[in-house]
């Protein structure tokens, strides 16, 4: 019932409409319709209620509309299960708590409008406020673990061609799974994994984008290297719009994967890649390693020139080494 509110007042932002006609319109009393709008400010909604007037609500980018994601995707390969929350401490935590329940079909997606103890990768943490896309996507590819794991390259650049479609954004990615937009992170990709080394039994892909935040409220830690897209365009997007080209692609790419492995995207994913070329510095778990990027093999490691030795690097972080 929330959601046709909510699809009730964003049909015309900004405009009143009268708790009679809400009422009348949905089958329910004033009263309930009093309360759900109560609750709807509780999880952040800006909706203003005016006696006499009625409720209206003041943007409508910010609202993920299910229904018509839903509908849109209606004729998808993948069988999407969309799941909204208004808040969750992490949703690559609920959709690990679904698979131990049993119930995580493969598409499942678990939304949450906001997260208080978002994760990011090597255990960092992830600010997630209010006007950024926080979802986890559950799938269950026949695939060997060390083959699933180059699906966090595939997705970075399902989203960057998702972004790209806004057609103000030439999005780059940092090796394996960052999307950047002008030197900026913009997206950010945590893969969870269970299952035998022969066959991944899950994959959790946590994908977090900020679209309608501004920098401040990424928090001070990363203020100075992230981004969003509302930063990058002054534009404010549909949170729905996004989400839906950003799963379209997502399921795109992902069959291409499945049915032609990485070596048919590699050459797009490298072209993405701005660092490729170029002199940059390795951050592992082992210790940090500097050298020439060289290249992105076809299982997705990143090929360095160190200068005494190629190395192949499976994880770490990279940094662009400044140009002499
Ligand atoms: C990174 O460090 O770059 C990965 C960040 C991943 C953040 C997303 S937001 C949705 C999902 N739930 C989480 O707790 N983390 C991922």
């Amino acid at each position: 019932m929330r959601q046709r509110i909510l699809g009730e007042l964003c049909q015309n932002p900004g405009e009143y409409v009268s708790g009679k006609e809400l009422a009348e319109k949905l089958g329910i009393s004033r009263v309930a319709v009093w309360k759900h709008i109560e609750n709807l400010k509780g999880e952040g909604y800006a909706i203003l209620g005016v006696s006499g007037k009625g409720y209206c609500i003041e943007e409508s980018y910010n609202v993920l509309l299910l229904d018509s994601i839903k509908a849109a995707l209606s004729t998808a390969r993948l069988d999407w299960k969309l799941h909204l929350f208004p808040e969750l401490d992490s949703t690559n935590e609920m959709a690990k708590k679904l698979i131990r329940e049993g119930q995580a079909a493969e598409g499942t997606v678990i939304i949450s409008r906001q997260q208080s103890r978002g994760k990011g990768r090597r255990g960092r943490s992830w600010q997630a406020p209010l006007g950024g896309l926080w979802f986890s996507i559950i799938l269950r590819p026949e695939l060997a673990l060390s083959e699933v794991v180059v699906l966090s390259l595939v997705f970075a650049l399902a989203i960057s061609r998702a972004l790209e479609s806004f057609r103000l954004f030439d999005p780059q990615i940092k090796w394996p799974n960052d999307v950047y937009i002008n030197g900026k992170k913009v997206v950010g990709i945590l893969l969870e994994l269970s299952g035998e080394l022969e066959q991944a039994d899950y994959l959790v892909a946590g994908i977090g984008i900020n679209v309608n935040i501004d920098r401040a409220s990424l928090g001070r830690g990363v203020a100075k290297t992230a981004t969003s897209l509302w930063e990058e365009s002054g534009t404010y997007y549909q949170l729905g719009e996004v989400l839906l080209r950003v799963l379209q692609s997502i399921e795109e790419y992902y069959y291409e994967f499945l049915e032609n492995g990485f070596e048919a995207i590699r050459k797009e994913y490298k072209s993405r890649c701005f660092h490729l070329g170029k002199m940059i510095k390795l951050d592992t778990p082992r210790g940090s390693l500097e050298g020439l990027n060289l290249d992105i093999d076809e299982q997705g490691n990143l090929i360095i020139d160190s200068g005494d030795s190629i190395e192949c690097l499976t994880t770490g972080d990279v940094a662009l080494l400044a140009e002499e």
